[in-house]
This record gives C-alpha cells, sequence and structure tokens, in this order.
C-alpha cells in the first residue's frame, strides 16, 4: 500500500502526489436518517476520485460535507494533514474548493461571461471604499479577473455564447458554464456532482475531455459523482463506492468493477 506522503506515477504519465484531503469516520445524520455512516476516504493532489452508489447512498452528502455545507456529528475532516474545524461554504472556498451541483445553480437571466465572473467573487478583494480611494487598484484587480475568467471561457469553448443569457442555453451548456464559474475560481479541488447528469453521449464525451484536460493542464485534484459506469471507468483515478450511507468499495476502476459487494449492490441493478 502506498503511504499517504507518497507519490506515484500513472500509466498515462500524470503524477499523483500525496494525501491532500481525508476523511476520517464521518458520520452524517438528517433526524433519524443516517446519510453517511462511519466512512472514511483520502483524496491525493492531482487525482481524479469518483464517488459512485445508488441513489440515496450518501454521494451528494458526502460532497456537502467536503465543501462545508454539512458538518458532520461524527469524524474528522483533514486538509493538507490539518485537522479542519467546522467551517462555512465560503472558508472552505478560502481554501481553494469550488463546486458545482447536482442541480444547476446558475444565474439565469445573466449572461455567460456575468455568471462565470461571479466564480471569481473569492478574489475580488478591494471593498467598495477601497474602491472609490484606490481606483487603480481595483481597476488592476478587475482587470486580472478578466484575464482569468476570458481564459476559462477559451478553455471550455464557450466563447461563442459568452454574451448570451445563460436560460437561453441548452441544458449539456449549462453545466459547462456551471464548471466554468467554478473553474474561474482557481480551486486546488474541484467537487463535481454529476457534471454529465441529462446529457447525451456526445455531450457526456466533450465533458470527460474537459474534466481530463482541466486535471492535466492545471493539475486540478478533482472529486466527482457520475452514474454513468463507462464514464467513471475511464476516467478516474481511484473510484469509492456507497451504498445505503455505507462504504463498501475503494480501488481502482479495476478493483472496483471486480468487487462482489460492489457487483451486487451497484453494477448488477439498474438505475436512472
Ligand atoms: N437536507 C437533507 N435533509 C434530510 N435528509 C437528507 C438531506 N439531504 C440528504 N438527505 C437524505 O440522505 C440520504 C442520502 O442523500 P444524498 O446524499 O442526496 O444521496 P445521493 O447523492 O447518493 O443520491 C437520502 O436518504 C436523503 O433523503
Ligand atoms: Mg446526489
Amino acid at each position: 500500500m502506498l503511504d499517504s506522503a507518497e507519490s506515484y506515477t500513472t500509466e498515462d504519465g500524470r503524477t499523483i502526489g500525496p494525501v491532500v484531503m481525508e476523511m476520517k469516520n464521518i458520520t452524517l445524520r438528517f433526524g433519524g436518517v443516517v446519510a453517511i455512516q462511519d466512512i472514511s476516504f483520502d483524496i491525493r493532489e492531482g487525482e481524479i476520485r469518483a464517488i459512485i452508489g445508488p441513489n440515496g447512498a450518501g454521494k451528494s452528502s458526502m460532497l456537502n460535507v467536503i465543501s462545508g455545507f454539512y458538518n458532520p456529528q461524527e469524524g474528522d475532516v483533514f486538509y493538507k494533514g490539518k485537522k479542519r474545524p467546522p467551517m462555512k461554504p465560503y472558508q472552505v472556498a478560502r481554501q481553494g474548493i469550488a463546486r458545482t451541483f447536482q442541480n444547476i445553480a446558475l444565474f439565469e437571466g445573466m449572461s455567460v461571461l456575468d455568471n462565470v465572473m461571479t466564480g471569481r467573487i473569492r478574489q475580488m478583494n478591494a471593498s467598495l471604499f477601497a474602491q472609490s480611494i484606490w481606483k487603480c487598484e481595483a481597476e488592476r484587480e478587475e482587470v486580472a479577473n478578466r484575464e482569468v475568467v476570458e481564459k476559462v471561457i477559451d478553455f471550455l469553448e464557450i466563447q461563442h455564447i459568452r454574451k448570451t443569457p445563460v436560460g437561453r442555453l441548452p441544458y449539456g451548456l449549462k453545466k459547462r458554464v456551471e464548471l466554468a464559474r467554478a473553474l474561474a475560481a482557481e480551486p486546488s479541488i474541484l467537487l463535481l456532482d454529476e457534471p454529465m447528469a441529462g446529457m447525451n453521449v456526445e455531450e457526456k464525451e466533450d465533458m470527460s475531455r474537459f474534466i481530463l484536460d482541466m486535471n492535466d493542464e492545471f493539475g486540478t485534484t478533482i472529486a466527482l459523482i457520475e452514474h454513468d459506469m463507462g464514464v467513471v471507468m475511464d476516467l478516474s483515478d481511484r473510484v469509492v463506492v456507497m451504498d445505503y450511507g455505507k462504504k463498501i468499495g475503494d480501488g481502482t476502476p479495476d478493483e472496483v468493477r471486480n468487487n462482489q459487494a460492489v457487483i451486487d449492490a451497484y453494477l448488477g441493478v439498474a438505475h436512472d
């Protein structure tokens, strides 16, 4: 077994670094419902880590714990080797962790460009007061933020719709705009909750390519929830399998695919 501080090189030549995030014995309850039951797993730097499992397994809840949306009743989250105290989502975001949502959460009336700009809020430091006095500083910040946003828009190939109100876009493109907004924050960890749900084959292929390129070019660590097993097997370095709030498998796509508990609970049954 690889030590948590060690790195390794994948078959396709990417470097996977030491453990950057560790979930230790996490339990999360909603009243009587145990959404997550004593789950431990880690995420390595530069890794594409998938979380899979049937509906209601607790996958979104797990991403919500990582993003600070929920604080678990039991267990600890370690980030870069340090135990993380209970945090608000904005505090987690400040640490360089960005996310997308299972249900698209964009400003429908705003243009693609403006939506992606909102991903830079964390980087906008100049207060209104400061802006009124040190106009130059605020302008310099605005220019720098624009540069990042334009780079992301180019990268995700959405130049042609930059002025379009998001509400007018087809579903697949909305998902891509949401990804752009998250990427605009220049996160070190990106959490994607079903980035390909509801997409057609071609849109899924595009999204897969963007996820791989992002990981490759910017070294972004990615944790994603995905239902399409083909996509998961192609994309991910390691997979956590959840079922009824419990972890029933954890390993490489091959290991998980051959794990009987996983086959029984997940692969053998149909899902929407
Ligand atoms: N905010 C909430 N309040 C009450 N129950 C919740 C809440 N969020 C999730 N749950 C419950 O927790 C369980 C896991 O849900 P979820 O994490 O959304 O699963 P998944 O993303 O794997 O489909 C489900 O039984 C769900 O009904
Ligand atoms: Mg979910």
